[in-house]
């Protein structure tokens, strides 16, 4: 027999179902209520609501655990490039061969963008932050394939995850390109996914960038371990927005805007600022770690803490090794990562942080590797949605596809005046 839980409310008790998940989390099922009681449920952030079931990421933030359709993190170290992830997170499975070939011919054939769209960036000016041109992008692109606002078919679905996602990576080159003037190069169409983004990114038309293969691997391995994190801020915006109906596109527009506050996405950038002023010589390690933990200052140590990881994040782990493996067989000395070291070590046996389970997150180390391939910090967030679209795609998807989908419209407990009377502005104080 399944669980129930009892609620007792001025002696009445209900009784509510308790639902179990594949790996044996358990959850109240609160959809009925208010329905039984007349009451809501309170929960500001959400720290204790599940806003749906979903099969595609499960976290066990315990126990430092992150898996894609039932596949641990680790497991990607070497393997699959980040295409094959993409489609895993999308579609459910990892795709044959020949559905990795057609996917992949999608793509290449959905890299270049439309003329016209290439005067769109002349609107924005040169210090445009990356992420409000990428954002309104992904927005214009409905405007220019407007077949795909409508998705009736898995066919058509198909070729709407495929042209956004190999669209976005052009679409962030070209940011990059604008934003330093330079021309806009053309993809490569025999070039995979990663090296044609770099070829975008770095080419010039006089002389052509070789990319390093142990570049596209980090690159390849920092958009894996980026690419879903279930309900997270930005997933949870896309959801919100595609509850409503609305359209893929504009669904994964929101979700960039969502990706780029500093508590979220842009916290890469905000690590490497944090580690500059300590390499200026504005403050020290110590200094800055004993500012984050006074709460007056307004200062959090960036790159550290997680909602759900209250043990490790395991994405942290993978990119420090992937840190220290490409700077060193690139040649790069960067003092930026002694400094993270340093934080690191001093934050994890500080009690403030080991009370509060505050560990690194993705974001503490994947700026260094993007400093090293040569990504201007600027861009790191907008790597990051890369990275992250599959994970809307499939969120988006998932939802789309449930018959019991409803528009998402939280309540409120509502804490403002009592019902007053309108006054005439001559009898106001
Ligand atoms: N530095 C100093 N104190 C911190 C930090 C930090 N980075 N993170 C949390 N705390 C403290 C916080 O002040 C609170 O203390 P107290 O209990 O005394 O009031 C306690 O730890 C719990 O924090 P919280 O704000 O309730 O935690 P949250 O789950 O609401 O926030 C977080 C999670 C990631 C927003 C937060 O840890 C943070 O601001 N970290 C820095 C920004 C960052 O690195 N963000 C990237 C997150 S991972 C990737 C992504 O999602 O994009």
């Amino acid at each position: 027999m399944s669980a129930e839980a009892e609620l007792t409310i001025d002696g009445t008790t209900y009784t509510l179902p308790v639902v179990e998940g594949s790996e044996g989390e358990r959850a109240i099922d609160i959809t009925g209520l208010r329905s039984q009681t007349g009451l809501t449920a309170l929960d500001p952030a959400y720290g204790n609501t599940a806003s749906c079931t979903s099969e595609i990421t499960y976290i066990d933030g315990d126990q430092g655990i992150l898996r894609y359709r039932g596949i641990p993190l680790e497991e990607f170290a070497d393997n699959p490039n980040f295409v094959e992830v993409a489609w895993l997170l999308i579609f459910g499975k990892l795709p044959n061969a020949d559905e990795y070939k057609r996917f992949s011919v999608r793509l290449t054939n959905n890299a270049n963008l439309d003329e016209d769209m290439k005067h769109h960036f002349m609107g924005f000016p040169r210090s445009a932050p990356p992420m409000a041109i990428l954002s309104a992008m992904i927005s214009t692109l409905s405007c220019f394939h407007p077949q795909l606002l409508e998705l009736h078919t898995p066919e058509e679905f198909e070729a709407a995850a495929a042209r956004l996602i190999s669209k976005i990576r052009t679409l962030a080159a070209y940011t990059y390109r604008h934003s330093r003037g330079l021309p806009y190069m053309y993809p490569d169409p025999q070039l995979p996914y990663i090296s044609n983004f770099l070829h975008m990114m770095f080419s010039q038309p006089y002389q052509r960038y070789e990319s390093n293969a142990e570049v596209r691997r980090a690159l390849n391995l920092i958009l894996i371990l980026h690419a879903d994190h279930e309900q997270n801020c930005s997933t949870s915006t896309v959801r919100m927005v595609g509850s409503s109906k609305a359209n893929l596109f504009a669904s994964c527009a929101a979700g960039v805007s969502a990706l780029w506050g500093p508590l979220h996405g842009g916290a890469n950038v905000k690590v490497i600022e944090m580690l500059e002023e300590i390499h200026n010589g504005n403050q020290t390690a110590d200094e800055f770690i004993n500012l984050s933990k006074d709460k007056s200052s307004g200062v959090r140590l960036m790159g550290f803490g997680h909602r759900i990881y209250k043990n490790f994040d395991p994405r942290a782990t993978m990119l420090r090794e992937v840190c220290d493996d490409l700077l060193a067989k690139l040649g790069i000395d960067d003092p930026l990562l002694e400094i993270a070291k340093r934080l690191e070590d001093i934050a994890l046996n500080d009690e403030y942080f080991v009370e509060r389970k505050l560990y690194p997150n993705v974001d503490f180390y994947s700026g260094i590797i993007l400093r090293a391939i040569g990504i201007p910090t600027n861009m790191f967030t907008v790597l990051f949605a890369i990275g992250r679209l599959p994970g809307w795609i499939a969120h988006w998807h998932e939802q789309n596809r449930d018959p019991g989908m409803r528009i998402s419209r939280p309540r409120q407990i509502y804490t403002g005046n009592q019902k007053s009377s309108y006054i005439n502005i001559e009898d106001r104080k």
